[in-house]
């Protein structure tokens, strides 16, 4: 066994600039020349990656306790210190506890009602031969969905009242504020930091409304944010408020932007593949134009283009641990204080587990089963994302809605480039389309 890191490369500043502006042409070649795992110094600290399924497993069925959270308390401003992201240890475990049964694959019915009506009026929106781009038609219904099923608000004009409130706290965010807590310094009220810490207080000021308007009625409602003011801690004490409205933050954080993208990855490739956009359209049309969300859940294909489309473009490229104990990862002894990154992208870009891994081929899904060290879209272990079904649920029954409601083609042809946004990649062009026409 070798004690300390395996060999990358070395200067912090190119590494830093590389990893920001495009990691998905220097994480394979780092991969080729150091093999895996790889050490990667940046400006913030050193990073081990890995993408081998064997690390994958060391680390996601590792004691939970073995690790820190990774450079995550900058995002306290949007978050909330109370979020699930910022916590680990014991209250980490006691948080996921209370937060999981909302998000159980079988309450996921519940929310396919308004899921199917979001895309609907979505596109309802868009008159034949108008442009628009698939990552804002994502990012509409994204929203909308978490704004229904996850807050409960039921009402049109608040639903406004919500969806400005959160458009104006994405628009005051931005990498630096986000990541580097030296940029996050009040300037009498007129810094973007003063800017950023106002949108989040009216957003934070709605949801106190809402709560307060749904907390006498929790009992009879489905919404997330009933069932959280309904749930019980073990020692039987109910979630703090304060804890919900950070929850309720963090799980709009968590959820909009990373379906949206998903939603116009999904949206390229079954429109810039004719074979896909047919074997689809084969096994929606025996359900008509308005399928059932339940049904449109169950279809092999389409939930198959589905997970085709998360390999191929993760969303998170990557999840990170930090050590509080050493450990062994294959022949290294990692020490304390050492931040590994499992890397979700390249693991999906592994020969050995995909055969041609650069290709969109959603048949690789069908009857085959991947190990959760193989497939993570959703990370893995005691963190894994807590929407995944939700997720996985709401990409099924919008795409399914949209293609079972209307045609649509792509304006452009030529290959998108996924690039960074604040905590997610997705398209550098955001996937410009136009509505063919609706099938109503
Ligand atoms: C395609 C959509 C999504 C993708 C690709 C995705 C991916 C991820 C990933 C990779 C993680 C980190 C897991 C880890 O550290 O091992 C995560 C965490 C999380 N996600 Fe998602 N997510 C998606 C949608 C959602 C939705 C819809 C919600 C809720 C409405 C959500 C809520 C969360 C939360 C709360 C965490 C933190 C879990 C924890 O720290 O214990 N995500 N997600």
């Amino acid at each position: 066994m070798t004690a300390g890191l395996p060999p990358g490369p070395r200067s912090r500043l190119a590494n830093t600039l590389r990893l920001v502006r495009d990691p998905l042409q220097h994480l394979p070649r780092w991969l080729a020349t150091y093999g895996d795992p790889f050490r990667v110094p940046l400006l913030t600290g050193t990073v081990v990656i890995t993408a081998d399924p064997t690390s994958i497993r060391t680390l996601f069925t590792a004691d939970p306790d073995s690790f820190d959270i990774y450079s995550a308390r900058s995002l306290v401003p949007v978050l909330g210190a109370g979020s699930l992201i910022l916590r680990s240890g014991p209250p980490h475990r006691s948080e996921r506890r209370v937060l999981t049964p909302p998000f159980h694959g079988a309450r996921m019915r519940a929310y396919g009602a308004a899921m199917a009506e979001v895309a609907d009026l979505q596109l309802q929106r868009l008159r034949p031969g108008q442009p628009f781009t698939a990552l804002a038609l994502g990012q509409a219904i994204s929203l909308d969905v978490i704004v229904r099923t996850v807050f409960g608000v039921d009402d049109d004009a608040q639903r406004h009242s919500f969806r400005a409130a959160v458009e104006a706290a994405m628009a005051t965010t931005g990498p630096l504020l986000l990541f580097v807590p030296a940029f996050q310094r009040r300037l009498l009220g007129l810094g973007p930091f003063d800017r950023l810490l106002r949108a989040q207080d009216h957003l934070v000021a709605l949801l106190r409304a809402q709560i307060a308007a749904v907390r006498p009625h929790a009992a009879e409602r489905g919404d997330i944010l009933s069932l959280l003011l309904q749930a019980r801690h073990e020692d039987d004490t109910p979630m703090p408020e304060q804890d919900i409205i950070d929850e309720l933050r963090t799980l709009l954080i968590a959820g909009h932007e990373t379906t949206a993208i998903a939603l116009a990855w999904a949206l390229d490739h079954v429109h810039r593949d004719p074979a896909v956009l047919a074997q689809l359209r084969a096994e929606l049309a025996p359900l008509g134009p308005s399928p059932a969300p339940e049904a449109l859940a169950a279809l092999p294909y389409l939930g198959a283009v589905c997970n085709e489309t998360l390999r191929l473009h993760p969303v998170v490229l990557g999840v990170a641990r930090q050590l509080r104990v050493p450990l062994e990862l294959v022949g290294y002894m990692l020490p304390v204080g050492t931040a590994v990154l499992i890397n979700i992208f390249l693991a999906h870009q592994r020969e050995q587990t995909f055969q041609e891994p650069a290709r969109f081929n959603p048949a690789r899904f069908i009857g085959a089963a991947y190990s959760p060290y193989q497939y993570l879209p959703f990370g893995g272990g005691a963190r894994r994302c807590i929407g995944a079904a939700f997720a996985q649920y709401e990409l099924k029954v919008v795409l399914g809605t949209i293609l079972a409601r209307a045609e649509l083609e792509l304006r452009d042809l030529r290959p998108v480039r996924s690039v960074r946004r604040n905590l997610t990649m997705g398209p550098g062009n955001g996937i410009p389309m136009r509505l063919v026409r609706r099938r109503d």
